[in-house]
């Protein structure tokens, strides 16, 4: 079974779900999609042996990323920190097979602009004492496709967003390969 991961940054989640299927003779990730030629994740990829698809916005939106995939034939395509609006003709062709990572308990928190960093100081702002994580499908809207499992974190003793994203980093290296694995 085919494993496809789109990223656009550090890829830590990539690297994390790199190293679950390693040893997995039916499992594999085949290759990371990014964005972003300088995106640390494209280095994690290269010293894991996994290969790299670059692309531009017109390459995403157009026929190029498309054409890559479904030479891939992905079982999975897993977004895990990738920061485009993912193209409503791949959701198209691959129904049900594409999910992402919010760092946050959708529906709150959640659309367009609030990724990273601006989600965990909008979740202190408001003073919750928890957040967590939701693994969904993608659907053509921003963080609304259908909830495939949501666990939370206490925050009470968070007092900056670098605290909330290393207690949610956590959260997602523990469940995202495991979520990721029991779909396929
Ligand atoms: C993660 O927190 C994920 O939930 C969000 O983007 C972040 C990516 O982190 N969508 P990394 O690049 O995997 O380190």
């Amino acid at each position: 079974k085919n494993i496809v991961i789109f990223a656009s940054g550090t890829g830590s989640n990539a690297e994390n779900i790199i190293h679950y299927f390693k040893n997995n003779t039916s499992k594999s990730v085949v290759a990371v999609f990014s964005n972003n030629s300088n995106a640390k994740v494209v280095q994690k990829a290269k010293k894991l042996g996994v290969p790299s698809v670059i692309f531009n916005k017109d390459e995403l939106y157009g026929d190029f990323v498309l054409s890559k995939l479904i030479e891939l034939k992905p079982d999975l395509i897993v977004l895990a920190g990738f920061l485009l609006k993912f193209p409503e003709h791949i959701i198209a062709t691959f129904p049900n097979k594409i999910v992402n990572i919010h760092p946050a308990l959708l529906p709150n928190y959640g659309g367009k602009g609030m990724y990273g960093k601006h989600v965990h100081q909008a979740v202190l702002d408001n003073k919750e004492t928890e957040t967590g994580i939701t693994i969904h499908f993608v659907n053509e809207h921003y963080d609304e496709g259908r909830i495939i499992l949501q666990e939370k974190t206490s925050i009470s003793d968070c007092r900056t967003a670098e605290e909330v994203a290393d207690k949610v980093h956590k959260l997602e290296y523990r469940f995202f390969p495991k979520t990721i694995d029991q779909l396929i």
